[in-house]
């Protein structure tokens, strides 16, 4: 299994940076998603591009338990059935206008979205806390070489020098990007959150050189 995918699961983002109410982009194997929370707190996954026009859905907006585009103001359920065209406000929506829409799960502050229908549940990452989220300008050969380990079927890095504190999640990007979340072992105080963070934009400097100097590819 190639950590890219974890599965049919990718780790999209972490659940802190979703706040209820809001949407941002996000990638899976399939392509660019929307990402988005209703304001009661209900993750969704939505294919990036409204059906009306094509305009990237997250640039839109969430109202209540709909995503809205920005371009038209088309809103869609996390269903992915369109509710509403304000442009003719008596009309009911027909089932043929729908977004293509994902499954998604939260593990431990991890946001997961699905290819197809799972067979199994997400990776669980027990005793682990999500710290935060890094771009690499990196592929995952690079962050491997880097972190002087290998990533595991589940897509999880433990550096070789973290001393068992610090993991790293991966999720591919397109062009040699990797997205790394950063998990750091139990409820570690604000001077380890500190250090893990500086280990973890250090190790991604290293890809990064790793991958400039085309030593990992
Ligand atoms: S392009 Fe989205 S509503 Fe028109």
């Amino acid at each position: 299994m190639h950590p890219d995918t974890t599965g049919s699961w990718t780790p999209v983002a972490l659940s802190a940076d979703l706040p209820a109410g809001t949407v941002i982009p996000a990638r899976i194997p399939a392509g660019s998603i929307a990402l988005w929370r209703s304001e009661s707190g209900r993750p969704a996954a939505s294919a990036n591009r409204c059906p009306h026009r094509g305009m990237s859905l997250s640039h839109g907006f969430v109202r209540g338990e709909a995503l809205s585009c920005i371009y038209h103001g088309w809103s869609y359920a996390q269903a992915g059935n369109c509710l509403r065209i304000p442009a003719h406000p008596g009309l009911t929506p027909p089932q043929a206008i729908r977004v293509k829409t994902y499954p998604v799960e939260e593990t431990g502050g991890v946001i997961w979205v699905a290819m197809g229908e799972p067979s199994a549940n997400p990776p669980k990452f027990e005793g682990f806390v999500a710290l935060r989220s890094l771009m690499a300008e990196a592929g995952i050969a690079a962050i491997e070489a880097a972190a002087g380990a290998k990533a595991s079927p589940a897509g999880l890095v433990e550096p070789a020098e973290s001393t068992g504190t610090i993991c790293l999640l991966l999720s591919a990007q397109e062009d040699r990007q990797t997205l790394l979340h950063v998990l750091l072992k139990g409820e570690a105080g604000t001077a380890a959150r500190i250090a893990a963070s500086r280990a973890a934009e250090s190790l991604r400097r290293k890809a990064e050189d790793l991958q400039k100097k085309g030593i990992a590819q």
